[in-house]
Protein backbone atom coordinates (compact mmCIF):
# COMPACT_ATOMS: atom_id res chain seq x y z
CA UNK A 1 0.00 0.00 0.00
CA UNK A 2 1.27 3.38 -0.60
CA UNK A 3 -0.33 6.39 0.35
CA UNK A 4 1.15 8.66 -2.01
CA UNK A 5 -0.08 10.52 -4.82
CA UNK A 6 -0.18 10.02 -8.48
CA UNK A 7 1.43 13.31 -10.74
CA UNK A 8 -0.49 13.85 -14.05
CA UNK A 9 0.92 16.23 -16.43
CA UNK A 10 0.00 18.50 -19.83
CA UNK A 11 1.02 21.22 -21.74
CA UNK A 12 -2.38 22.48 -20.67
CA UNK A 13 -6.12 21.22 -19.98
CA UNK A 14 -5.61 18.21 -22.86
CA UNK A 15 -4.15 15.66 -19.98
CA UNK A 16 -7.92 16.24 -17.55
CA UNK A 17 -8.91 14.23 -20.58
CA UNK A 18 -6.52 10.79 -18.41
CA UNK A 19 -7.49 12.78 -15.03
CA UNK A 20 -11.32 12.19 -15.91
CA UNK A 21 -10.77 8.19 -16.39
CA UNK A 22 -8.37 7.59 -13.36
CA UNK A 23 -11.12 9.65 -11.10
CA UNK A 24 -13.30 7.15 -12.10
CA UNK A 25 -11.04 3.78 -11.93
CA UNK A 26 -8.63 4.68 -8.90
CA UNK A 27 -10.79 6.68 -7.03
CA UNK A 28 -8.66 6.14 -4.08
CA UNK A 29 -5.90 7.91 -5.69
CA UNK A 30 -4.61 11.12 -4.84
CA UNK A 31 -4.12 13.06 -8.03
CA UNK A 32 -1.28 15.85 -8.51
CA UNK A 33 -1.71 17.73 -11.78
CA UNK A 34 0.08 20.23 -13.66
CA UNK A 35 -1.01 22.23 -16.81
CA UNK A 36 1.98 24.25 -18.67
CA UNK A 37 -0.65 26.61 -19.47
CA UNK A 38 2.01 29.28 -20.28
CA UNK A 39 4.38 27.79 -22.64
CA UNK A 40 1.00 25.82 -24.44
CA UNK A 41 1.07 24.77 -27.25
CA UNK A 42 4.17 21.88 -26.64
CA UNK A 43 3.70 20.32 -30.78
CA UNK A 44 5.63 23.09 -32.71
CA UNK A 45 8.33 23.07 -30.03
CA UNK A 46 11.66 21.41 -30.64
CA UNK A 47 12.74 17.90 -29.46
CA UNK A 48 15.41 19.69 -27.11
CA UNK A 49 12.60 22.02 -26.04
CA UNK A 50 9.79 19.88 -25.13
CA UNK A 51 12.10 17.55 -22.82
CA UNK A 52 13.71 20.33 -20.73
CA UNK A 53 9.91 21.39 -19.72
CA UNK A 54 8.72 17.92 -19.35
CA UNK A 55 12.06 17.52 -16.92
CA UNK A 56 10.89 20.58 -15.18
CA UNK A 57 7.45 19.42 -14.88
CA UNK A 58 8.46 16.04 -13.21
CA UNK A 59 11.35 18.05 -11.11
CA UNK A 60 7.87 19.56 -9.29
CA UNK A 61 5.71 16.99 -9.40
CA UNK A 62 8.28 14.79 -7.20
CA UNK A 63 8.70 17.86 -4.95
CA UNK A 64 4.94 17.00 -4.05
CA UNK A 65 5.86 13.31 -3.00
CA UNK A 66 4.52 11.30 -6.36
CA UNK A 67 4.73 7.82 -6.32
CA UNK A 68 4.64 7.48 -9.87
CA UNK A 69 3.88 10.06 -13.15
CA UNK A 70 1.34 9.58 -16.25
CA UNK A 71 3.32 11.75 -18.99
CA UNK A 72 -0.72 12.66 -19.74
CA UNK A 73 0.67 14.17 -22.85
CA UNK A 74 1.15 12.56 -26.59
CA UNK A 75 4.08 14.99 -27.69
CA UNK A 76 6.27 14.59 -24.20
CA UNK A 77 5.47 10.90 -24.26
CA UNK A 78 7.01 10.39 -27.73
CA UNK A 79 9.87 12.83 -27.49
CA UNK A 80 10.77 12.54 -24.23
CA UNK A 81 10.18 9.41 -21.90
CA UNK A 82 13.09 7.40 -22.29
CA UNK A 83 15.00 10.87 -21.00
CA UNK A 84 12.73 10.86 -18.17
CA UNK A 85 12.42 7.39 -17.49
CA UNK A 86 16.57 7.61 -17.34
CA UNK A 87 16.54 10.46 -14.96
CA UNK A 88 13.51 9.65 -12.53
CA UNK A 89 13.22 6.82 -10.10
CA UNK A 90 9.30 6.55 -9.85
CA UNK A 91 7.22 4.49 -12.58
CA UNK A 92 6.39 6.38 -15.25
CA UNK A 93 3.95 5.62 -18.15
CA UNK A 94 2.72 7.57 -21.25
CA UNK A 95 -0.42 7.50 -23.77
CA UNK A 96 1.10 6.27 -26.73
CA UNK A 97 2.34 2.56 -26.22
CA UNK A 98 -1.37 1.70 -24.89
CA UNK A 99 -2.83 4.05 -27.86
CA UNK A 100 -1.11 1.80 -30.23
CA UNK A 101 -1.91 -1.19 -28.78
CA UNK A 102 -5.82 -0.08 -29.10
CA UNK A 103 -5.14 0.19 -32.34
CA UNK A 104 -3.37 -2.48 -33.55
CA UNK A 105 -6.33 -4.81 -32.30
CA UNK A 106 -8.95 -2.28 -33.53
CA UNK A 107 -8.36 -2.25 -37.32
CA UNK A 108 -9.93 -4.38 -39.68
CA UNK A 109 -8.78 -3.42 -43.04
CA UNK A 110 -4.87 -3.03 -41.91
CA UNK A 111 -5.26 1.18 -42.14
CA UNK A 112 -4.87 3.37 -39.13
CA UNK A 113 -4.61 6.97 -39.16
CA UNK A 114 -2.77 8.65 -36.10
CA UNK A 115 -3.37 12.71 -35.51
CA UNK A 116 -1.31 14.34 -33.13
CA UNK A 117 0.59 17.60 -32.74
CA UNK A 118 3.00 18.26 -34.95
CA UNK A 119 6.02 17.07 -32.95
CA UNK A 120 4.05 14.01 -32.34
CA UNK A 121 3.58 12.96 -35.34
CA UNK A 122 7.17 13.42 -36.88
CA UNK A 123 8.41 11.22 -33.98
CA UNK A 124 7.01 8.28 -35.36
CA UNK A 125 6.16 6.98 -31.79
CA UNK A 126 2.69 5.95 -32.47
CA UNK A 127 4.40 4.12 -36.36
CA UNK A 128 6.84 2.48 -34.40
CA UNK A 129 4.17 1.07 -31.53
CA UNK A 130 1.56 0.05 -34.05
CA UNK A 131 4.14 -1.78 -36.09
CA UNK A 132 5.84 -3.83 -33.31
CA UNK A 133 2.45 -5.08 -32.62
CA UNK A 134 1.72 -6.05 -36.70
CA UNK A 135 3.93 -5.24 -39.16
CA UNK A 136 1.24 -5.25 -41.96
CA UNK A 137 -0.56 -2.38 -40.60
CA UNK A 138 -0.25 0.83 -42.50
CA UNK A 139 -0.10 3.94 -40.47
CA UNK A 140 -0.84 7.02 -41.75
CA UNK A 141 0.02 10.11 -40.04
CA UNK A 142 -1.44 13.68 -39.95
CA UNK A 143 -0.64 16.58 -38.01
CA UNK A 144 -3.64 18.99 -36.63
CA UNK A 145 -1.98 22.11 -35.15
CA UNK A 146 -4.99 23.89 -35.04
CA UNK A 147 -7.13 21.51 -32.55
CA UNK A 148 -4.90 22.22 -29.75
CA UNK A 149 -5.38 26.01 -29.38
CA UNK A 150 -8.92 25.54 -30.67
CA UNK A 151 -9.72 22.72 -27.55
CA UNK A 152 -7.73 25.60 -25.24
CA UNK A 153 -10.26 28.23 -26.22
CA UNK A 154 -13.25 25.97 -25.30
CA UNK A 155 -14.48 25.43 -28.86
CA UNK A 156 -14.99 21.97 -28.32
CA UNK A 157 -18.70 21.83 -30.53
CA UNK A 158 -18.10 25.02 -32.87
CA UNK A 159 -18.42 25.06 -36.45
CA UNK A 160 -15.31 26.45 -36.92
CA UNK A 161 -13.30 23.42 -35.38
CA UNK A 162 -15.67 21.24 -37.79
CA UNK A 163 -14.45 23.05 -40.51
CA UNK A 164 -11.10 22.53 -39.39
CA UNK A 165 -11.56 19.17 -38.72
CA UNK A 166 -13.00 18.39 -42.31
CA UNK A 167 -9.71 19.84 -43.67
CA UNK A 168 -7.32 18.14 -41.51
CA UNK A 169 -8.89 14.52 -42.05
CA UNK A 170 -9.77 14.61 -45.54
CA UNK A 171 -6.44 13.00 -46.23
CA UNK A 172 -7.24 10.54 -43.57
CA UNK A 173 -10.63 9.71 -45.24
CA UNK A 174 -9.00 9.76 -48.79
CA UNK A 175 -6.87 6.69 -47.45
CA UNK A 176 -9.95 4.73 -46.16
CA UNK A 177 -8.41 3.93 -42.31
CA UNK A 178 -10.58 1.83 -40.56
CA UNK A 179 -9.68 3.07 -37.41
CA UNK A 180 -7.90 6.81 -36.22
CA UNK A 181 -6.06 7.45 -33.42
CA UNK A 182 -6.26 10.65 -30.82
CA UNK A 183 -2.92 10.71 -30.53
CA UNK A 184 -2.80 14.68 -28.27
CA UNK A 185 -4.65 14.69 -25.17
CA UNK A 186 -6.46 17.45 -26.03
CA UNK A 187 -8.54 15.76 -28.90
CA UNK A 188 -11.13 13.94 -27.14
CA UNK A 189 -12.55 17.37 -25.76
CA UNK A 190 -13.33 17.43 -29.41
CA UNK A 191 -14.07 13.67 -30.20
CA UNK A 192 -17.21 14.23 -31.32
CA UNK A 193 -16.43 16.65 -34.02
CA UNK A 194 -13.90 13.77 -35.54
CA UNK A 195 -16.54 10.82 -35.42
CA UNK A 196 -18.70 12.90 -37.47
CA UNK A 197 -16.25 14.28 -39.92
CA UNK A 198 -14.88 10.18 -40.12
CA UNK A 199 -18.29 8.67 -40.57
CA UNK A 200 -19.72 6.23 -37.51
CA UNK A 201 -17.68 3.18 -39.71
CA UNK A 202 -14.14 4.90 -38.33
CA UNK A 203 -13.16 3.99 -34.74
CA UNK A 204 -12.11 6.51 -33.13
CA UNK A 205 -9.45 5.85 -30.17
CA UNK A 206 -9.06 7.73 -27.09
CA UNK A 207 -5.66 5.99 -25.17
CA UNK A 208 -6.72 7.08 -21.61
CA UNK A 209 -8.39 4.42 -20.48
CA UNK A 210 -5.93 2.46 -21.12
CA UNK A 211 -3.19 4.19 -19.87
CA UNK A 212 -5.03 4.68 -16.77
CA UNK A 213 -5.39 0.33 -16.35
CA UNK A 214 -2.01 -0.34 -17.23
CA UNK A 215 -0.66 2.49 -14.88
CA UNK A 216 -2.65 1.29 -11.90
CA UNK A 217 -1.91 -2.38 -13.11
CA UNK A 218 1.86 -1.45 -13.05
CA UNK A 219 1.07 0.01 -8.98
CA UNK A 220 -0.53 -3.02 -8.50
CA UNK A 221 1.99 -5.51 -8.64
CA UNK A 222 4.79 -3.88 -6.79
CA UNK A 223 1.97 -3.01 -4.10
CA UNK A 224 1.65 0.23 -4.73
CA UNK A 225 -2.30 1.40 -4.77
CA UNK A 226 -3.77 3.70 -1.64
CA UNK A 227 -5.93 0.66 -1.72
CA UNK A 228 -8.48 1.66 1.59
CA UNK A 229 -11.34 4.11 0.63
CA UNK A 230 -10.93 7.53 0.77
CA UNK A 231 -11.62 10.87 -0.51
CA UNK A 232 -8.67 12.46 -1.31
CA UNK A 233 -7.92 16.34 -2.26
CA UNK A 234 -6.69 16.59 -5.48
CA UNK A 235 -4.31 19.12 -6.01
CA UNK A 236 -4.43 20.98 -9.86
CA UNK A 237 -0.83 23.59 -10.61
CA UNK A 238 -0.78 25.60 -13.85
CA UNK A 239 2.06 27.82 -14.99
CA UNK A 240 -0.08 30.88 -15.94
CA UNK A 241 -3.50 32.57 -14.87
CA UNK A 242 -5.47 29.36 -13.30
CA UNK A 243 -9.11 30.92 -13.91
CA UNK A 244 -9.41 29.94 -17.64
CA UNK A 245 -7.69 26.38 -16.83
CA UNK A 246 -10.47 26.27 -13.67
CA UNK A 247 -13.06 27.09 -15.85
CA UNK A 248 -12.98 24.67 -18.71
CA UNK A 249 -10.68 22.15 -16.65
CA UNK A 250 -14.41 21.79 -14.23
CA UNK A 251 -16.77 21.65 -17.61
CA UNK A 252 -14.53 18.43 -18.62
CA UNK A 253 -14.13 16.82 -15.36
CA UNK A 254 -17.81 17.67 -14.19
CA UNK A 255 -15.52 18.21 -11.01
CA UNK A 256 -15.06 22.15 -9.44
CA UNK A 257 -11.58 23.39 -10.00
CA UNK A 258 -11.81 25.78 -7.24
CA UNK A 259 -8.36 25.99 -6.19
CA UNK A 260 -6.00 25.69 -8.62
CA UNK A 261 -2.94 27.51 -7.81
CA UNK A 262 -0.02 29.10 -10.17
CA UNK A 263 3.83 27.36 -10.20
CA UNK A 264 6.58 29.29 -11.33
CA UNK A 265 8.01 26.21 -13.58
CA UNK A 266 11.19 27.81 -14.73
CA UNK A 267 12.76 27.49 -11.30
CA UNK A 268 12.77 23.60 -11.47
N1 LIG B 1 -1.92 17.58 -25.16
C1 LIG B 1 -0.62 17.43 -25.68
C2 LIG B 1 -0.46 16.19 -26.50
O1 LIG B 1 -1.02 15.21 -26.14
C3 LIG B 1 0.14 18.60 -26.17
C4 LIG B 1 -0.50 19.58 -27.05
C5 LIG B 1 0.38 20.78 -27.29
O2 LIG B 1 0.74 21.43 -26.31
O3 LIG B 1 0.70 21.08 -28.45
O4 LIG B 1 0.23 16.09 -27.46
Amino acid sequence: MDHRPIGVFDSGVGGLTVVKELLQYGPNEKIIYFGDTARVPYGSKSKETVTKYAKQIARFLLTKNVKGLIVACNTMDSNSLEELQANFDVPIMGVVEPGASMAAAATYNQKVGVIGTEATIKSQAYQKHILKQASTIQVFGQACPLFVPLAEEGWLEDEITYQVAKRYLSPLQLAHVDTIVLGCTHYPLIESIIQKVMGDQVSVINPALETVERFLDLLKNINGLREERSQPQHEFYVSDNPDKFSQLGSLILSYPLDKVKQVNIEKY
